[in-house]
């Protein structure tokens, strides 16, 4: 989402809603589903392919599945899906002409709706054989926003999150994105709280239990800053470097954390889609 002028992407008008057990066992099913889906969509990524190819594989799955795929037409924008090929941070809208070629990477984001309620994630992948640098870049990315998570317990604080994302990537020479941040989320898309992938330890709101939000950080092999492109929505790098992000929808639980967008029953973290880096080592 888009943190601008502190509203303008939320539904809630700033309100948290803490969500009973009975609404997490949904946003469970909406989870799992969105995490079935983007590791569905990434297994058939290939060199050749558009990015509208992607969309309609999205359009297929939801068909299938007889859920709604929240992107279409949330504030406008024209698809089911938002991929991000290279120097796009997020939000680029597929097209019939954006053609993906080898050594590129994509970003792909799935946020179904399911019985109401939202479940988002996201990845980014190789195309076919990338360079060193690029894979770096996607592994320095997971293994944040993994360390993200793993910092997300009752009693820790949001700065705690942004905190672990940035001392993680900053000294790799890399930066974190500031005009996006993770959101909370439930029957909105976009609810309260911002989740800042930027921050300080012990700062920020109190995480407590039934609070769902997302973690999403957007690092950049380059600087921060962004630009938007005319068509409104598709958000770049300043300098035209690369940037990747992966994202979860997690729950914070009386013990720590559930994360929800994963395909195991315990919402232990998986990689976002199930894909990793060789050598990336899952805990
Ligand atoms: N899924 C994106 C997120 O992580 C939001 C996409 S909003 C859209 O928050 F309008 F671009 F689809
Ligand atoms: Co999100
Ligand atoms: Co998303």
């Amino acid at each position: 989402m888009r943190d601008e002028d502190g509203s303008n992407f939320y539904e809630s008008s700033g309100r948290v809603f803490i969500k009973s057990q009975a609404e997490i066992e949904t946003m469970v099913q909406a989870g799992r589903l969105a995490a079935e889906c983007l590791e569905w969509i990434v297994k058939q990524v290939q060199p050749g392919m558009t990015t509208q190819e992607i969309d309609d594989l999205q359009v297929d799955f939801a068909k299938k599945h007889d859920v709604v795929a929240a992107p279409l037409h949330y504030r406008g924008f024209p698809r089911s899906i938002c991929t991000a090929v290279n120097e796009v941070i997020c939000h680029g809208i597929p097209s019939s002409k954006q053609v993906l070629k080898e050594g590129d990477i994509v970003g792909i984001d799935v946020t179904l709706l399911v019985e109401g309620f939202h479940g988002d994630n996201a990845t980014t992948i190789p195309v076919g054989e990338v360079s060193e640098s690029a894979m770096k870049l996607l592994e320095a990315t997971l293994e944040a926003q993994r360390l993200a998570v793993e910092a997300v317990k009752p009693g820790n604080r949001l700065g705690d999150i942004g905190h672990a994302i940035q001392s993680h990537v900053e000294p790799l020479g890399y930066s974190v994105v500031r005009d996006f941040v993770g959101h909370g989320t439930g029957r909105g898309f976009h609810e309260a709280p911002q989740v800042a992938h930027f921050g300080e330890p012990g700062r920020g709101k109190r995480l407590s239990p039934g609070l769902v939000f997302t973690i999403e950080p957007m690092i950049n092999e380059g600087a921060w800053e962004m630009e938007i492109l005319d068509d409104g929505w598709t958000a770049v790098t300043i300098d035209g470097k690369l940037s990747a992000q992966y994202e979860h929808t997690l729950a914070v639980t009386k013990e720590g954390v559930r994360v929800l967008t994963v395909q195991n029953d315990e919402g232990r973290w998986e990689p976002p889609g199930r894909w990793y880096p060789p050598g990336y080592e899952v805990p």
